[in-house]
């Protein structure tokens, strides 16, 4: 994980949605510790930058779920024929900041246990929930994106249910979410994807992970050359379509 180069990302990304009061929003965000929370207590990237790390990943998923078509937009195909047209800032908004709630969320808590890789006992730091505003997550989130840049109707359900079944107290009216507008279920997928296929504990999976750019070198012939990526004769690709 690179948290300078997720920072960069993150902020691109958001400077492509123009909308009344992205200012303030931005604000909100760099003052607050979204870029160094953990996306979670012990399950997913419970570390720092893990909940920045997580939005990029539903960002990843949630486009490639989606097709994307000409003039900013996705469509959402089911069984190969387009369900719905989503606008691609609809995209960058419910899967950046779908876990704005986690914000002002976490902590850093201490217990005497053998630190990591020692035999030494000492005081080891873990995360813990300290929710300096407690107002549940999914509608939370769309509340706190609410008070800074409008939001459209399907950005703003997504949001609210994007846990889906998992988190759903009302589950006749979160289906009819879905019915209404099918980017609650995109949106829901990608997280799902995010958190269960693409991250560990404290890092991504290895095959989603960062690596640094590999600096130009000379081709001595002895390498393969342009011919290392080439799917061997006969047997499987050698790069991974998953990417
Ligand atoms: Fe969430
Ligand atoms: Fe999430």
């Amino acid at each position: 994980m690179n948290i300078q180069n997720n920072i960069a990302r993150f902020e691109a990304e958001m400077a492509t949605v123009q909308r009344p009061g992205m200012d303030k929003l931005m604000e909100f965000i760099r003052k607050s510790d979204f870029y160094t929370a953990p996306a979670s207590t012990k399950y997913h990237l419970s570390c720092e930058g893990g909940l920045l790390q997580h939005s990029l990943n539903v960002l990843d998923a949630l486009q490639n779920i989606l097709y994307f078509a000409a003039d900013n937009k996705y469509f959402y195909n089911v069984a190969g024929r387009s369900h719905c047209v989503i606008p691609s800032d609809s995209v960058t908004i419910t899967a950046l900041l779908h876990d704005i709630c986690k914000t002002y969320f976490y902590t850093i808590s201490y217990r005497r246990a053998r630190k990591p890789g020692t035999n030494e006992w000492g005081d080891v730091p873990y995360y813990t929930v300290e929710d300096k505003m407690p107002l549940g997550h999914g509608p939370k989130s769309a509340m706190i994106i609410k008070q800074y840049i409008p939001l459209t109707s399907p950005e703003l359900y997504a949001i609210w249910w994007h846990m889906g079944f998992t988190d759903a107290a009302d589950t006749l009216a979160l289906s009819g979410a879905i019915d209404k507008y099918p980017l609650v279920w995109a949106l829901h997928s990608a997280d799902m994807m995010a958190s269960h296929f693409m991250e560990d504990k404290t890092d991504n999976k290895r095959e989603f992970q960062y690596t640094e750019p590999e600096a130009p070198g000379i081709d001595d012939g002895e390498s393969g050359g342009e011919w290392a990526d080439a799917p061997a004769i006969g047997g499987e690709a050698l790069t991974d379509a998953a990417n």
